[in-house]
């Protein structure tokens, strides 16, 4: 008795381990499981002989029964697996779906570092009390030039640094050359107390190099009220340059010249490379310095031109150039950084 069942487990295992390993998909594997050991399963059926075995035989015949039923089982689990996997793999093949392409999440992008550094300087200025004010990149020269007390002689009025637009009904119109239009316009809307910003790109007939372009751009400011003075300008220049470059940053106020402020300063800050210490330094070229902005106390004629009475008012302005702040602030040594676009720069920000 106990021999035959051996041969009739001998034979169901050799039977069902080709007949696994022949089996080509799931459906006919699942078939072939419930046939061997499925509740009416060969294997089920053949233990179901079990109990008129006697003790003896029984302990024999048990666990060689449950042996298969284990192997069986793990070899159906591995065909199932082998034919699940051929069975995505064929489909992947079917479609374009590239499985080497990055994962989620995807990159996001982020901001421009010309976007960061000029959030940054807006962010302080806000904070300093000024509120955004726009003006148009075409502007008429009457704003970019003569309400600004910039005379007809004026090198900037030149052909070589500005884009000039034919009008041939009015007076020629240009590409702005810098932000300061937009106090006129702020100031011939507005009357005092003014205390505006004005970020925005500018337009120069510049030639391309490490440190120019045709296109770049600016922040100006503006603050018009009873009183204000140089002493204004210092205090609130010097805590901009330091909400920019730490509280520790030193700065320095130069006498300089611009047709739209009497008396005008250059603003320096001392440099962050070196801090001075260094007569080689790339930065600053040794200067310890680097120079920062223009601004000064608006000339009496630019109130004048804006029926603002220079007697009662005074006001300062200023303006900075946000890639040149940027390429001091982040390290940046070449300005078409900015414009290439080249994505191993741009995320490094
Ligand atoms: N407009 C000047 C430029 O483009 C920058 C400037 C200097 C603006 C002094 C100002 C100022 O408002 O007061 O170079």
């Amino acid at each position: 008795m106990i021999e035959e069942l051996k041969n009739k487990l001998n034979l169901i295992e050799t039977n069902y381990t080709s007949k696994i390993q022949a089996c080509k998909n799931v459906k006919d594997l699942q078939d072939l499981q419930v046939a061997a050991i499925g509740r009416k399963g060969e294997l089920t059926e053949l233990l179901k002989s079990l109990k008129d075995l006697s003790l003896e035989e029984k302990k024999i015949f048990g666990p060689l029964s449950n042996a298969l039923k284990i192997k069986l089982s793990s070899l159906f689990e591995a065909k199932n697996a082998e034919l699940e996997n051929a069975a995505i793999n064929e489909e992947l093949n079917k479609t374009d779906l590239d499985l080497t392409l990055p994962a989620f999440p995807f990159n996001k992008g982020g901001r421009h570092p010309l976007a960061i550094a000029q959030k940054r300087m807006t962010d302080i200025l806000s904070k300093l009390g000024f509120i955004w004010a726009h003006g148009p990149f075409i502007e008429d020269e009457y704003h970019n030039f003569d309400a600004l007390n910039i005379p007809a002689h004026h090198p900037a009025r030149d052909m070589q640094d500005t884009f000039f637009i034919k009008n041939p009904h009015k007076s020629d119109f240009v590409l702005r050359t810098h932000t300061s239009g937009v106090q006129i316009r702020t100031m011939q809307k507005q009357k005092p107390p003014i205390r505006i910003m004005a970020p925005g790109r500018v337009f120069r007939k510049d030639s391309l190099d490490a440190t120019h372009s045709p296109v770049f751009h600016q922040i100006e400011g503006l603050y018009v009220d009873k009183n204000v003075s140089l002493a204004d300008l210092k205090r609130d220049l010097t805590v901009f340059m330091q909400g920019l470059f730490g509280k520790k940053a030193e700065v320095r106020f130069r006498p300089s010249f611009f047709p739209f402020t009497e008396p005008s300063v250059e603003v320096d800050v001392k440099c962050v490379f070196c801090e001075g210490k260094d007569k080689n330094c790339p930065v600053c070229k040794g200067s310890g310095w680097k120079e920062m902005m223009g601004a000064g106390i608006v000339h009496p004629n630019v109130l004048r031109n804006c029926q603002i009475d220079p007697e009662v008012y005074s006001g300062y302005a200023f303006g900075m150039g946000v890639e040149r702040l940027a390429m001091f602030s982040l390290g940046i040594k070449d300005i078409r950084a900015f414009y290439e676009n080249d994505i191993r720069i741009l995320e490094q920000f």
